[in-house]
């Protein structure tokens, strides 16, 4: 006779619900010779250089745990990292945490300032765990949607939102886009830096597509407001090194301290091979990205140009590697049930809008991390599937 015991679990862990794009991918990923716009990491290796440095730790049998807070050799690569790319300052022996990816700096944080009823504003489209972190801390999504500025906040929309929840907590920026592609310029996060200082929100940024910017150099938000703000990095989308979960959160050290507790307690330290890694990857690959941001505008302008001419309209992102793309209006404009048709007929894969939040329903995201004969073949087969 089994218990069940389900009556147990937090009612917070219950309501939480998990992002659908993983489970939509899985999903439509059954269906035989689709061509996948889906993915959400890079399609290029991890750099030689990198990879051998884990090796030869390996090799050297780097084998053992780490300070938790990271290797301090890796810990102030990150932090020269920031300071040569981004003109940000982080003391890396008090103000910077390795973790294993930003999926856990995104949950370190939210766990140490998320409570019952905490009200958190979230720009919206935007990257769903997001929502299932404030839903497991208990905390209130208050979205902002962006969609009417075509995914941009604007400053006149945020102080809106700030005059209307005066109590909120935090506020979860993302630039560039995931799911729009879309970017700050300098001055543009400079306004909205300014409105932000006036308050005591915990500005989150996640920075993580920060070397992927097409044309304007990436402008952080820490530059301006950085007693305020807790950024994340990482090498996940710079390096292609999804799979090596290396993370950053920096931010003021009164407040790096306390998040780096939660870390302590979910993972101890991160894999030590992995941190050595990454100490290459930060001291001696800052500019690893470039060739694959040759190739990702390549990608970019062809899918752009070829979704604008079969009616779905598009803005030209200005980072990431994602198209948020109009449905045509005389489609299906519910984004899931669209996707599943596309995916079944067409045999192309695309996430739907609906996924990143308000804003997004009637859009889909299409990720251009996937060759350019892929992108070919899929716009060929949508053509195909619209006559
Ligand atoms: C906006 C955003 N933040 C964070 C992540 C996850 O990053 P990591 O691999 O470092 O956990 C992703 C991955 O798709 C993302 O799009």
């Amino acid at each position: 006779m089994h218990k069940n015991l389900k009556d147990k679990i937090k009612p917070d862990v219950l309501r939480t619900q998990l992002s659908n794009i993983y489970g939509f991918s899985e999903k439509i990923s059954k269906i035989p010779d689709l061509v996948k716009l889906t993915l959400g990491e890079p399609d290029f290796a991890t750099p030689k250089h990198v990879k051998q440095a884990a090796i030869a730790a390996i090799d050297d049998d780097e084998s053992h745990y780490t300070a938790t807070w990271g290797r301090i050799e890796t810990r102030k690569a990150a932090a020269d990292f920031l300071k040569n790319k981004y003109d940000v300052d982080y003391d890396p022996e008090t103000q910077l945490v390795i973790t294993n990816g930003v999926t856990e700096a995104m949950y370190d944080t939210l766990a140490t300032f998320i409570e019952e009823g905490d009200e958190v504003l979230v720009p919206t489209p935007t990257f769903s765990v997001y929502y299932s972190l404030i839903d497991l801390n208990g905390g209130k999504l208050i979205q902002i949607n962006t969609q009417p500025d075509d995914f941009l906040l604007t400053p006149e929309r945020l102080q809106k939102a700030i005059a209307e929840h005066p109590n909120a907590k935090m506020i979860i920026l993302n630039f560039p886009s995931n799911p729009t592609g879309r970017t700050y310029s300098a001055s543009e996060i400079q306004m909205i830096a300014e409105i932000l200082a006036k308050t005591d929100l915990i500005v989150v940024s996640d920075e993580i597509y920060s070397e992927l910017t097409y044309g304007q150099k990436h402008t952080s938000i820490a530059r301006f407001i950085p007693d305020q703000t807790i950024l994340f990095n990482g090498l996940s989308k710079s390096h292609a090194m999804t799979g090596w979960r290396i993370g950053i959160f920096a931010g003021p050290a009164n407040l790096v301290e306390q998040i780096a507790k939660v870390h302590e307690l979910v993972t101890t330290s991160v894999m030590t091979a992995a941190q050595v890694a990454a100490e290459e990857a930060f001291a001696n690959g800052q500019d690893d990205a470039l060739p694959m941001v040759k190739q990702y505008i390549k990608r970019r302008d062809y899918l752009h140009e070829g979704l604008e001419k079969l009616g779905f309209k598009n803005e030209l992102p200005e980072g990431a590697f994602y198209i948020f793309a109009k449905i045509p209006a005389d489609l299906n404009q519910n984004s899931y049930d669209f996707c599943i048709e596309v995916a079944e007929k067409a045999k192309v894969g695309m996430i739907p809008g609906s996924s990143f939040g308000a804003g997004g329903e009637g859009y889909v995201r299409l990720s251009y991390a996937t060759s350019l004969d892929n992108i070919k073949e899929a716009l060929n087969r949508l053509q195909k599937y619209l006559d």
